[in-house]
């Protein structure tokens, strides 16, 4: 047996009886969801069950993995207000069998026209409402990921999302606290409040339905008329009359403006495999790559995955890239960013020479020049594979967790905020995490800079293994930790999704990680290398999927951190 039949073999046998690493798990209902599928013909895993059920309806239509990514992303606007959405933004990872090749469908908002820093003063990176909105992205971006590589009818794909909002659907545990903990934030607005709130104004329980009737007509005319109906038509009209309403900045003009592309995706190879990210506006596929090929020269499967030399490693990547994440890292239509050096061999491998074994590199004493001076929760990530040979990664956001909490009066849509992700500390680059340099300023019509990383790694030029993740700047290290689990230690998926994980961004200069016992035993060697450790509850939501090459098992996992459902047949 080769050692994917063993992993597999691994997979099917040990991880059934396996006591998981419990790694701030979330008591709540799991009755219902299934953390583990297996199957000879496609594959869904997302944030929702019932999101993952309508990818799985799409499939056994005869639609391919984009149809069912679609549904997916429109039936998690639905039960998943947090991050599933319509008016946000994000980035979709297609493998295309006829092709064989990987395309990213970038779909990120944009700054309003009418966007600079005069007009937004006292704006901050932690601000909602109106002015935080970016022009919306996901539904042009889901459009052209159909025309391009669909095969069903585009209304066929928003049938269980009209039907979810329409008829309703449970509210199980973690959405009742969820709901019920944003409906008191000082800024969810009166709309926000009435469409998410409960008929009587009491909390949400378990068990509770909710009802979205305007986001089922929302639906409905994006089903009938296609992505103009967001874009010129009477969607379109809504935001701009909310837009009027708040002091918001989107006008007609970028609405319908606002462009979806395909673009190349960021690739570098890891041993014997392909590994693709999504390339500026998000720093995700730059990012992974560097720190890939960072720590590939290093002896880590003979050190062990929980090896304090091995996090040592890993950290010091993490610290070196993400400081090329600050320093050079933005729209690229605006912007230049020097993509082929920052991964070219022989610069990564003067930067990998740079990692002193025995001791941390103060964040200090690298990036000097630009130094002057926890991320909020939601996004979300799914992924769909099936028998004819597509497969995606998506992560869509609205930024922060019900985005700016303006919804769309009439229309029944939360709005992003991801205009909080641009530089908001012009030519202030500090201890605390603030970025000031030039890269990711904002500028009328520019995208802002992301670290959303879904990834596709291709293993004979097939696809082999499709993870992400939500989390702000940690998703690029939560993405690196299982790609390498995978693709270095040989872990099966469900150990590399379950192990503890880490984060360091160069600034602020410290290591979160989760605490779990691979990790606290750790703790002392690597602070006496000189690392200063944080636990945190969780890193990320990473849900999953590989393809195992010699049986051609679809083999789902999702991650049990927060809520996960994966279903295969
Ligand atoms: O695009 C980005 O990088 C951020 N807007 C993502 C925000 C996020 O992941 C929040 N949390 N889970």
């Amino acid at each position: 047996m080769n050692r994917f039949g063993i992993a597999l073999l691994a997979v099917l046998v040990l991880d059934v009886f396996m006591v998981p690493a419990r790694v701030g798990a979330e008591p709540g209902d799991r009755s219902h969801q299934a953390l583990q599928a297996r199957g000879r013909n496609g594959v869904v895993v997302s944030v929702s069950p019932e999101a993952t059920a309508a990818g799985i309806e799409i499939l056994k239509a005869g639609g391919n993995a984009v149809d069912a990514a679609i549904a997916v992303g429109f039936a998690l606007a639905v039960t998943f207000p947090a991050a599933g959405n319509l008016a946000g933004g994000g980035f979709m990872m297609v493998y295309d069998p006829q092709s064989a090749q990987v395309y990213t469908v970038e779909y990120r908002e944009t700054a309003p026209r009418a966007a600079s820093y005069e007009r937004m003063r006292g704006f901050t990176a932690r601000s909602r409402g109106h002015l935080s909105v970016g022009v919306p992205g996901t539904v042009r971006g889901f459009a052209l990921a159909h025309r391009r590589f669909g095969s069903l009818p585009w209304a066929r794909l928003l049938e269980p999302a009209i039907r979810l909002a329409e008829e309703g659907f449970q509210v199980r545990a973690p959405l009742a606290r969820s709901l019920n903990a944003i409906l008191q934030h000082p800024e969810a607005s009166a709309e926000m409040k009435r469409v998410y709130g409960r008929p009587d104004g009491r909390p949400w329980q378990a068990g509770d339905r909710l009802r979205l009737p305007d986001l089922a007509n929302t639906l409905r005319l994006l089903a009938e008329h296609g992505p103009d109906a967001f874009y010129r038509g009477p969607i379109a009209r809504l935001i701009l009359e909310e837009m009027a309403r708040g002091g918001g900045l989107i006008t007609a003009e970028d609405l319908a403006g606002y462009r979806a592309h395909i673009r190349p995706p960021i690739r570098v190879r890891y041993r014997d495999y392909e590994v693709y990210g999504p390339p500026p506006p998000s720093s995700g596929g730059i990012v992974l790559g560097q720190m890939l090929k960072l720590v590939e020269p290093y002896a880590l499967r003979k050190w062990g995955r929980w090896h304090p030399n091995t996090l040592h490693v890993m950290i010091e990547a993490m610290r070196r890239a993400y400081l090329d994440r600050a320093r050079y890292l933005g729209d690229a239509d605006f912007v230049h960013v020097p993509v082929r050096r920052l991964l070219s061999p022989g610069y990564l491998k003067r930067l990998s020479a740079t990692i002193d074994l025995n001791r941390a590199t103060p964040s200090d004493e690298l990036g000097a020049d630009i130094l002057t001076g926890s991320e909020s929760k939601c996004t979300t990530h799914f992924v769909v594979a099936d028998r004819s040979g597509f497969a995606v990664s998506n992560t869509y956001t609205l930024q922060d967790s019900y985005g700016s909490l303006v919804v769309v009066k009439g229309g029944g849509f939360l709005l992003n905020n991801e205009m909080t992700d641009f530089n908001w500390t012009p030519g202030r680059t500090d201890r605390s995490g603030n970025i000031g340099t030039p890269a990711n300023r904002l500028q009328p019509g520019k995208r802002m800079l992301s670290s959303q990383t879904p990834v596709i790694v291709l293993r004979d030029r097939k696809p082999f293994l499709l993870t992400g993740s939500p989390g702000g700047r940690t998703i690029i290290n939560t993405s690196f930790q299982i790609t390498l689990g995978v693709l270095e230690f040989g872990m099966s998926l469900r150990s590399a999704v379950d192990a503890p994980r880490v984060h360091h961004q160069w600034m602020p200069d410290r290591v979160l990680y989760e605490r779990a016992e691979q990790l606290e035993q750790l703790r002392r060697a690597l602070e006496a290398r000189g690392h200063r450790l944080v636990p945190v509850r969780r890193i990320g939501d990473a849900h999953s999927a590989m393809i195992d090459p010699s049986s051609g098992l679809f083999i789902g996992e999702a991650d049990r951190r927060i809520e996960g459902s994966a279903l295969a047949f």
